[in-house]
């Protein structure tokens, strides 16, 4: 598997695992499987509310010798409610306890988003904090502190497109390392791909499998299925594997991290296993054609009634 490297060394597991929706009650199991199939990437977020379970599982798998802490990385997300300076070690705090840490590896903002601190998700306008008022580099400087704290190894950004990361990099004295973003071959983003790799910022991928398992009121009218998009069927048919496969070992060619969601066993250990699919040169060529900047997670869901963020504001500006 493809490794990303850092400035300082550290090295990342291009194949991670994602715990965006994985329910508490099912995602213990499902760290403590990942850990033992070889997982040692795994992505989670203050906001996904199952970081103690994660951290229960962290703390047994560790304990039983599965796997030491410095073999793991774990990246976790600063929620929209704790961009005010003062409030950031205080987000970064809760899921460090949550996660039974003492460190994370990598902390991303999650969203170029601000809210009151009570408002997780905000029914109306008024829930919102514009980033006019609370501008991203104040958070970011929060943030650099507690790299500088030694709370975090690293710091990044997630749902950034190139002006707000154009922005951020003349602002900042510690530059973003990683930008996760929504990838798969119906959003390749390749201009924001190429411009992280001339910044040396990774990116990791989220959603690479079309995030079909997102709750109804997320979910698109007619959506298209990655997994029966004929291309990558075939590629899946020729390679003799499944069409998630197919999916992850491109955004690993890609030089992406990528974070693919399961709870099961057995896919996880396929997911993993794509590592070792080889795509030639008329497969990535194929996929490259199916890019028509198609996303799942829309950004919609930020939209209120005379509110500031707006999907054009999101992603274009
Ligand atoms: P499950 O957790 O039951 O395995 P994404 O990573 O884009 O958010 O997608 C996650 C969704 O894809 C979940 O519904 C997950 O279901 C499903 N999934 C993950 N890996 C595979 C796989 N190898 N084959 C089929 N479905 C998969």
């Amino acid at each position: 598997m493809n490794k990303l490297k850092f400035a300082n060394g550290d090295e990342l597991d291009a194949i991670g695992l994602g715990t965006w929706k994985s329910e508490p009650g099912e995602v213990y199991q499902a760290i403590r499987d990942a850990i033992q199939i070889g997982y040692r990437h795994i992505d989670c977020a203050w906001i996904y509310q199952n970081e103690a379970e994660i951290g229960q599982a962290l703390k047994d798998a560790i304990s039983a010798g599965d796997v030491t802490r410095k073999e793991l990385w774990i990246t976790s997300k600063l929620w929209n409610t704790f961009h005010a300076p003062e409030d950031v070690e205080e987000g970064l705090k809760q899921s460090l306890d949550a996660l039974q840490l003492e460190y994370l590896d990598l902390y991303l903002m999650h969203w170029p988003i601000a809210h009151k601190k009570d408002e997780p998700f905000p029914k109306t306008a008024s829930g919102f904090i514009p980033i006019t008022e609370l501008p991203i580099k104040n958070t970011w400087k929060a943030l650099e502190t507690c790299k500088e704290k030694g709370l975090v190894s690293h710091i990044g950004v997630s749902n950034f497109n190139v002006p707000k990361l154009k922005k951020l990099l003349g602002l900042s004295w510690i530059k973003p390392e990683m930008n996760q973003v929504e990838l798969h071959p119906l959003l390749a983003q390749n201009e924001l791909l190429a411009f992280c790799q001339e910044n040396n910022i990774h990116v990791t991928a989220y959603s690479p499998l079309g995030s079909r398992d997102r709750a109804p009121a997320m979910k698109g009218a007619e959506e298209p299925d990655l997994f029966e998009n004929p291309t990558i069927k075939r590629m899946a048919t020729e390679h003799g594997v499944h069409p998630a496969q197919i999916l992850i070992k491109w955004a690993e060619n890609r030089g992406t991290a990528v974070i693919p969601k399961s709870v099961n066993k057995e896919r996880l250990a396929q997911n993993l296993e794509a590592g070792n699919i080889s795509l030639s040169d008329e497969n990535i060529v194929a996929l490259a054609r199916l890019d028509m900047d198609y996303r799942y997670v829309h950004g919609k869901f930020w939209e209120r009634e005379g509110g500031f963020y707006t999907v054009d504001w999101l992603w274009n500006q």
